[in-house]
C-alpha cells in the first residue's frame, strides 16, 4: 500500500517527503485514506480537528483504535506515520479476509499534523482533541509563509471554528494501539511493542541585533544574533549528557541575505530527557548560555516554549498483554513523540514498533524491510483480534 502513495508529497529538493498538514500532498493522502477505508466497508468521519477515523461497524464508546498520520517533517521517510496507517488497513483485510468482526467499537484513525512539520507543534490533531492545548493558541500557530491554522484549514474545507477539546471523541477512545517505524536501533527482531516515551519539547529563542552591511560595518560595530544563535547550537551539544538528546535544526536569519547581517535569528530548539527535572535542567543551562552570548553581543534574546510533554509510560498491563499476544516480543524505550503519547494520559495506549534496520528516521534513508512490514501487519491483526474478541 505504500507503493500507492510512493509519488505524492516527494520533495524534490530536500530528497524524501514533504507532506504537511492541510496542504495538497497531504490532502491527497487523506483523499485516499477515506478511499481504501470505503473500500473495506469503513465508514468515515472527520472530527471537529482534523482527524479522520474509519469505522468498522457502528461508532461507540470503548472502542479499540489503531491508526497514525499522514503527515512527515519537511523532507521526511516513507514510513513514519503511513506505515501505521497502511497496517492498520492491511490488518483490517487480513481479519475480514478470516470472517472475523470486532465486539466492540474499532475504529482507524488518522491524526492531523503530528509532526508539527507545518505548524511547529507537534502531535496538534490528538493534543486538540484531548485538550492538550488551547484551541486559540492552536489556531493562531503560523507556518513558515505566515499561513495560520485557521486559514489553512479554512483553506481546506475544515472549519476552524470547532477546533476544540472534544470529550467525546476522547470518551470513545477505549484503548488506542499505535504501530510505528523504529526510529532508532532499538529493535533487533521484526516486532517489539514501545515501554516509553522520553519528556520532550520545543522552544524557540529569538536573537535580536541589528541589521546592517556585511561588508561596510566593522566587526565591532556589530550587533549580530548569528553570534549568539551560534553560541546555542554548541550549548546544546555540550548539555545534552547521559543520554539526553538536544537539537538545533532549524535556524531562520531575517532577512536571510548573504551580504546581510541579520536583524533577527530564530532558533528552535528540541529537548529531551528521561524526566521533566532533567530535561528542564538541560534547557535552563542552554538557555543561560544563549543569555550570555546574547548579552555579549549587545543582543536581546526571547525564549518562547512551544510545546511540552513529560516522560510517558504506555500503559503496562495493555503492553504486557500485547507483548504476549504477539509470542512475547521485547519492550523497548523510544526518544520518538507520538498521538499514542498525548492519548496516553487519558486512554490505555500501546504502540507497535516494526524494525528499522537502517535506525534512520525523519530522513529519507527510514526504512523496513517489506517481511518485517508483513510481520507487523500480521501483528496488529493479531492485537485487534486478542482486543476485540
Ligand atoms: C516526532 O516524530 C517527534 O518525535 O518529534
Ligand atoms: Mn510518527
Ligand atoms: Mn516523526
Amino acid at each position: 500500500m505504500l507503493d500507492q502513495i510512493a509519488d505524492v508529497g516527494r520533495d524534490v529538493q530536500r530528497g524524501g517527503y514533504s507532506r504537511h498538514a492541510y496542504a495538497a500532498p497531504e490532502l491527497e493522502l487523506r483523499h485516499w485514506f477515506v478511499e481504501q477505508a470505503v473500500r473495506r466497508g469503513l465508514n468515515v468521519e472527520t472530527d471537529q480537528n482534523g482527524n479522520l477515523w474509519a469505522w468498522w461497524g457502528e461508532r461507540g464508546d470503548d472502542a479499540l483504535v489503531t491508526g497514525s498520520h499522514l503527515d512527515s517533517v519537511p523532507g521526511g521517510g516513507a514510513f513514519d506515520g503511513p506505515l501505521g496507517v497502511t497496517s492498520s488497513l492491511q490488518a483490517v483485510d487480513l481479519l475480514q479476509a478470516k470472517g472475523f468482526t470486532p465486539n466492540r467499537p474499532f475504529a482507524v484513525a488518522v491524526f492531523a499534523e503530528e509532526e508539527g512539520g507545518r505548524f511547529g507543534v507537534a502531535c496538534l490533531g490528538s493534543r486538540l482533541l484531548s485538550g492538550a492545548i488551547d484551541k486559540d493558541k492552536a489556531l493562531g500557530l503560523k507556518d513558515p509563509d505566515g499561513v495560520t491554522l485557521a486559514e489553512a484549514m479554512r483553506a481546506a474545507g475544515y472549519d476552524p471554528d470547532r477546533v476544540g477539546k472534544d470529550e467525546k471523541a476522547l470518551r470513545r477512545i477505549g484503548q488506542f494501539v499505535e504501530l510505528h517505524v523504529e526510529q532508532g536501533r532499538g529493535l533487533a527482531v521484526p516486532v517489539g511493542v514501545a515501554s516509553s516515551i522520553l519528556a520532550h519539547g520545543r522552544w524557540r529563542f529569538t536573537f535580536s541585533g541589528e541589521g546592517n552591511h556585511a561588508g561596510a560595518t566593522l566587526i565591532e560595530d556589530r550587533r549580530d544574533p548569528m553570534i549568539p544563535a551560534s553560541h546555542l547550537v554548541l550549548a546544546a551539544r555540550k548539555a545534552a549528557r547521559g543520554g539526553a538528546r538536544a537539537t538545533v535544526g532549524r535556524i531562520v536569519p531575517n532577512p536571510g541575505g548573504t551580504n546581510v547581517i541579520a536583524s533577527t535569528v530564530d532558533v528552535w530548539l528540541d529537548a529531551r530527557d528521561v524526566d521533566d527535572a532533567r530535561t528542564r535542567a538541560m534547557v535552563a543551562e542552554i538557555s543561560d548560555a544563549a543569555g550570555k552570548a546574547a548579552r555579549e553581543e549587545g543582543c536581546e534574546l526571547r525564549i518562547a516554549e512551544e510545546s511540552y510533554g513529560g516522560t510517558v509510560h504506555f500503559d503496562a498491563a495493555l503492553r504486557d498483554d500485547i507483548a504476549q499476544a504477539l509470542g512475547g516480543v521485547p519492550a523497548l524505550p523510544t526518544g520518538a513523540g507520538h498521538d499514542a503519547g498525548i492519548l496516553a494520559a487519558h486512554v490505555p495506549t500501546a504502540m507497535v514498533f516494526v524494525r528499522n534496520p537502517t535506525g534512520v528516521s525523519h530522513a529519507p534513508e527510514e526504512f523496513a524491510e517489506q517481511a518485517d512490514v508483513d510481520e507487523g501487519v500480521r501483528a496488529l491483526a493479531t492485537t485487534i483480534e486478542h482486543l476485540a474478541s
